[in-house]
Order: structure tokens, then C-alpha cells, then sequence
């Protein structure tokens, strides 16, 4: 029985009901002290620099938000939208820019936060348009990799995690827009996206 019903009848009881995850991938606390290397890491190696970070919606901004308090340097964050899976857990291969840039970044050291990289189609063609723009530097921070999965190389400069080819949510990860309000990154139940 969920005891927080009264206060909170939805939100509580969705969040400790486990039958759409078949397990933990990355718990909080791992999160969190990876999250905090990574911020230590970016603040070394930007010191002094024009830094931009650039979050991929949606999927990426408890990333950001959680990175950007574990960076000390001087950074500004702007927000980039591509089309992904829907409401799938395949790749359509196709990439649509559905929000752009605020502000040029010519002549900026421009830092890409990602959730995921998958099979790289999004990170390659978002590389593209933005190499074109003339920042100062161009590199990728990564929550989650795939490695397995990769079919076009895209460099990337900082990765928190390289994970499995399974399916995962949680963490600003989605399926069919839920479960980005997990703490943890868990691997969703094919019961939920394949049932008998
Ligand atoms: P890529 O273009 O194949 O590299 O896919 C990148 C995007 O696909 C990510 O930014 C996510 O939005 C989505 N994606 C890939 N794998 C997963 C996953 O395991 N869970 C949730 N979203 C994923
Ligand atoms: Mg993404």
C-alpha cells in the first residue's frame, strides 16, 4: 500500500512501482559522483575559454543541470531540439531540428551535453551544422554511451557511462515521453514496450 497516497496519490506511488524496469543499470549515488568528476574534469580543461554549453532536448537536462553546479568556470547554456525515436525504442536514422540555437556560437568553445549516443546519426549531423557556424571548438560530453550500437563515428571528448545495448530510461531518459523523473538509469521491461 502506498502510505503517501494523500499527499502525493500519483507522483509517489509511480515512482516506487518497479514492474516497468527490469533492473538497475546506475544508481543514484553513482550518478551523482560521476557527474561530479565530469563538472571537475570541464572546469579544468576550460579554464579561461569562452564556454558554451549546449543541451540536446529533452532527454539531456537533468544531465545539464546537475553537471553545470559541479562546474567552476564561467559558462553560459543555450538549447539545441532534434526529432528522435517517438514513441519507438529503434532509430529512424532521420534527424529534424525542432528548436535552434538563441545565440551564435562563432568563435565560442562550444561544449554539446547529450544523454545518449546510440547509433551517433543525431550527434553527426548536429556536428555538421555546427562546425559550419565557426565555434572556436567543438566537443561532446556524454552521459550515456553505446558503443555497440555506433554506426557513424562521432569524436567524443568526455562520456559518463558506457552502457549495454539495452533500451534504459530514467534520468531525462524517455519512453514515449515517461520515466524521465527516475533518479537512477534503469533498463525499461520489454513488458512495457513488447507484451505477450
Ligand atoms: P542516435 O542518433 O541513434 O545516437 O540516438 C540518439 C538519441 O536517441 C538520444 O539522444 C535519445 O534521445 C535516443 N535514445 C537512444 N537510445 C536510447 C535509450 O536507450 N533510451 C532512451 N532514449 C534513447
Ligand atoms: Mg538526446
Amino acid at each position: 500500500m502506498c502510505i503517501h497516497r494523500i499527499v502525493y496519490p500519483i507522483a509517489r506511488c509511480t515512482l516506487i512501482d518497479p514492474s516497468y524496469i527490469s533492473e538497475v543499470l546506475i544508481a543514484e549515488e553513482a550518478l551523482q559522483k560521476r557527474i561530479a568528476e565530469l563538472g571537475a574534469e570541464i572546469s579544468k580543461d576550460y579554464q579561461g575559454h569562452n564556454l558554451l554549453l549546449l543541451s540536446v532536448l529533452k532527454g539531456s537536462v537533468l544531465f545539464l543541470s546537475d553537471l553545470i553546479r559541479r562546474i567552476t568556470v564561467p559558462h553560459a547554456i543555450d538549447f539545441m531540439a532534434t526529432s528522435s525515436y517517438g514513441a519507438g525504442v529503434a532509430s529512424s536514422g532521420v534527424v529534424r531540428i525542432l528548436k535552434d540555437l538563441d545565440s551564435p556560437i562563432e568563435g565560442r568553445d562550444v561544449l554539446i551535453v547529450e544523454d545518449i549516443i546510440d547509433t551517433g546519426t543525431t550527434l553527426d549531423y548536429l556536428m555538421r551544422i555546427l562546425r559550419a557556424r565557426m565555434p572556436r571548438s567543438l566537443e561532446i560530453c556524454t552521459l550515456l554511451n553505446k558503443p555497440s550500437r555506433r554506426k557513424v563515428e562521432v569524436p567524443v571528448k568526455y562520456v559518463g557511462f558506457d552502457i549495454p545495448n539495452k533500451f534504459v530510461v530514467g534520468y531525462g531518459l524517455d519512453y514515449a515521453e515517461l520515466y524521465r523523473n527516475l533518479p537512477y538509469v534503469a533498463v525499461l521491461s520489454e513488458r512495457v514496450y513488447a507484451p505477450e
